[in-house]
């Protein structure tokens, strides 16, 4: 099997040579524990094995739940945010099965524009699904969306037909599983060890992929492969440390942003995912580094000119795609656009040209550029970069000495919020 690979290019040694090798060797008994799991981090593991979570059993429950919305569904509306609702999003952008129910996304804004759109979309399709994600069923945004599309079932269907139309993931004994347990809703697990940003491991992550159809088994068969190469591998040569370690590393050296850089759109929203999984997960006792995005080639005549000429403070970690998996040619034409030295190569490697070139300026300004290699875009693929980047997420973390498992910052903002909406003190 084609592996994912990583490489630097440090033109200006940021990191001296042998350094590298002296901190991932330094760094062994970290990776040990996490490779083990440590004691006081038990009860947010739950994803670590892949099998607790999202083992084959569970697997072919979720095809046979996702079966039910496939035979008769137009659409599913996946209601969550933060954690909770990025890694199907992820994967349905990245892969875009083609045979499924169109898959829409809402609880994770307020805005009242986005509400009425979605209504307004919904009145489009014939017979639509939900699956509202809240591992505690308190946060607001999925919340108040869920008793919209609820009753907008309910109004539509009729209040039978809707329920079996109702999934949600909540952890068990949550107030959302008693919902369901009430009205007859479809109860999908948000395991009580898993958080939301490392979800993509169990039902939240996989039964949206499933609808969509996506080969939910080869999702956790790669993120299988990721986990036995990052417990087996010695730290020497260990995939996950030595990523965790040239971030640590860059940061020491006054790096403050890591920018994930890469030439296929389509992986926008795999983007966001990392950016949400690094920003929670580090972003505390006022370290971290910055998790920022570059979506080229459009992103080279934005950006670009910043990490070409602003101020030094970012490296920069290139996606690879190595498959060849498209190819359109540019064809030959009689009016003169001076675009013809192009004529009769693929678009495919007119791109790859780019994302070469990029590197290479890049570097040459002296920019540390980390060039991550995938064999492909495909399921068993992401399942690997899932459980990579929770893995070395996790590493990271405790090079840096930060809890990976909570977010103790994005309450502030709630207790503002919630005393001027009037929300009852004490309540959940
Ligand atoms: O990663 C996390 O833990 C968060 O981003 C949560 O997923 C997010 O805040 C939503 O939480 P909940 O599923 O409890 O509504």
């Amino acid at each position: 099997m084609e592996e994912i690979t990583l490489s630097l290019i440090d033109r200006k040694n940021v990191i001296a040579p042998g350094e590298l090798e002296a901190r991932m060797n330094r760094a062994a008994p970290l990776l040990a524990e996490v490779v083990a799991g440590e004691a006081r981090y038990q009860p947010f593991l739950g994803w670590h094995s892949v099998d607790e979570s999202a083992g084959p059993e569970r697997v072919r429950w979720l095809r046979q739940q996702a079966d039910r919305v496939r035979a008769d569904g137009d659409a599913l509306v996946v209601i969550g945010i933060g954690g909770s609702n990025q890694s199907s999003r992820a994967a349905i952008k990245a892969l875009r099965p083609k045979d499924g129910p169109a898959i829409l996304w809402a609880g994770n804004t307020i805005s009242a524009c986005e509400m009425a759109r979605t209504l307004e979309e919904l009145d489009g399709y014939q017979s639509i699904y939900i699956d509202c994600i809240a591992k505690n069923f308190e946060t607001l945004e999925p919340g108040i969306t869920f008793r919209m599309l609820r009753q907008y079932l309910e109004k539509r269907y009729g209040p039978e037909d809707a329920a079996r139309r109702i999934f949600a993931a909540g952890t068990p004994g949550s107030s959302l599983e008693q919902l369901c347990i009430d009205y007859g809703y479809t109860f999908l697990e948000f395991p009580e060890r898993v958080g939301g940003r490392f979800s993509v491991v169990s039902d939240v992550g996989l039964f949206p992929m499933a609808v969509a159809g996506i080969d939910i088994m080869a999702i956790t068969d790669g993120m299988r492969h990721m986990r036995d190469r990052l417990f087996s591998e010695p730290a020497q040569s260990n995939l996950a440390l030595r990523y965790a370690c040239i971030r640590k590393l860059m940061l020491e050296r006054g790096y403050s942003l890591e920018m994930l850089s890469f030439f296929e759109p389509r992986l926008d929203y795999f983007a966001k995912w990392w950016v949400q999984t690094f920003a929670e997960s580090e972003g505390k006792n006022n370290t971290a580094l910055y998790p920022v995005v570059a979506s080229n080639s459009e992103d080279l005549h934005a950006t670009g000119q910043f990490v070409q000429q602003g101020s030094p403070i970012l490296f920069e970690t290139f996606l690879q795609v190595r498959q060849r998996d498209a190819s359109v040619i540019f064809p030959h034409d009689d009016k003169k656009d001076y675009f013809d030295y192009l004529e009769g190569k693929d678009f495919w490697d007119i791109n790859d040209i780019a994302r070469k070139a990029t590197m290479e300026a890049h570097s040459e300004r002296g920019i540390p550029c980390l060039n991550f290699s995938i064999p492909a875009i495909d399921a068993h693929t992401l399942g690997q970069l899932y459980y990579f980047f929770l893995f070395a997420c996790y590493l990271s973390c405790k090079l840096l000495g930060v809890n990976p498992f909570d977010q103790p910052g994005v309450e502030n903002y709630k207790g503002y919020m919630f005393k001027n909406l009037g929300k009852p003190e004490g309540m959940q």
